[in-house]
């Protein structure tokens, strides 16, 4: 077991600090959500996104418990045991609070002391390792103690599980709420975010307009993120391909004006969509890093560009983008 890395105070954990980066995500792999056990040819696509992701200068990996109802975790354990040295190559995040299909009850929430300790260690065994970079908590368990949740990630980081705490779908005054208690730092704050996903952004905007009320997201999340060197992670960062290729149903006017804007975008700065989508979001100062789920390789090396995409878009083309995905002017 590696001991939890110390900063100069000696807390656990507070050398472990999230960059803005491109995110793999990993709820694509595995096969499908069933009880169906996965196969030898999810391992190898599992193995083929790694190898995709490592190309593309990813080395973060994001899991959590459910992902194909944990097969996610397994496939992944397996390429690391047959790729020797890889552990040590990558970091790897995982989530735990949302419990699915148990208790006669299709999803409930658990944040209690027990069910973090028994998913993380049920993580750490599906994913073959001693430790995980980083554990998020996946979404707010209105049942939660924020007390007892220290007690079991300080215990977790204490015993080496766990490097670093996160959280994931969380308003600024709930990480608050945990921040009191928990002695390790939040280090990030995986949302859904977008150019389709807007609410984060719309929220900030639509102060005292009466359109802001289509937006629940809680004002102020951002802007808490920012001030505590909370990492924000944008989860569908790839709007599931919307303005890069995918099939959608019946596009919606303004999706088509931003895929088409997209495409030409990419094709004047010599670069790809997927670079584009991703770098919008990234072109925002909070420093967002994007994680993206796609499992084909050659997609996954599509995003690569994302980050020089975003340092070259001006504030005209970001503005173009938004005012193209939302279909109306800004106030
Ligand atoms: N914290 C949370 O609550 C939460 C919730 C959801 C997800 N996540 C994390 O965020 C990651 C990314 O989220 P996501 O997978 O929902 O979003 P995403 O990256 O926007 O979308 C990925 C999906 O879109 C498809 N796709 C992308 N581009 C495409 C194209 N041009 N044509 C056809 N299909 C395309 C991919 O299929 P292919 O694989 O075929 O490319 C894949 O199914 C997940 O893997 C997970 O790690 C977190």
């Amino acid at each position: 077991m590696r001991p939890a890395p110390k900063d100069s105070t000696g807390t656990p954990g507070l050398d472990v600090s999230l960059p803005q980066e491109l995110v793999y995500g990993c709820m694509g792999l595995g096969g499908n959500w069933s009880a169906e056990p996965y196969s030898s040819a999810h391992v190898d696509e599992a193995a083929a996104a790694v190898e995709a992701a490592m190309s593309a200068g990813i080395t973060l990996f994001d899991h959590a418990d459910i992902y194909t109802n944990g097969k996610a975790e397994a496939v992944f354990g397996e390429v690391l045991a047959r790729t020797p040295g890889l552990r040590e190559k990558i970091r790897l995040q995982t989530k735990c609070g949302i419990r699915l299909g148990e208790q006669g009850l299709e999803a409930y929430y658990d944040l209690s002391r027990d069910g973090i300790l028994s998913r993380v260690n049920e993580s750490l065994a599906r994913l073959r390792t001693d430790y995980v970079d980083v554990l998020m908590l996946h979404r707010p368990d209105p049942l939660m103690d924020p007390a007892e949740v220290a007690s079991a990630v300080g215990q977790l980081m204490a015993e080496g599980k766990v490097r670093a705490v996160g959280v994931s779908n969380m308003s600024g005054p709930q990480i608050e709420m945990l921040q009191d208690r928990l002695e390790a730092p939040v280090v990030g704050n995986q949302l859904e975010m977008s150019l389709l996903k807007r609410a984060w952004l719309e929220s900030t905007v639509l102060v005292n307009h009466a359109e802001g009320t289509d937006y629940s997201f809680p004002h102020g999340t951002v802007e808490h993120c920012v001030r505590k060197g909370i990492r924000l992670q944008a989860y569908g960062s790839l709007a599931r391909g919307l303005y890069t290729g995918a099939p959608a149903a019946v596009p919606t006017p303004a999706e088509e004006a931003t895929s088409a804007l997209v495409t030409a975008l990419a094709a004047a700065k010599g670069t790809t969509g997927e670079a584009i989508v991703l770098g919008w979001l990234m072109r925002h100062p909070a420093g967002i890093a994007p994680v993206i789920g796609t499992a084909n390789p050659d997609r996954i090396l599509a995003c690569a560009g994302a980050a020089e995409a975003a340092a070259a878009m001006t504030r005209a083309e970001w503005y173009g983008l938004w005012v193209a995905a939302r279909g109306s002017n800004i106030p």
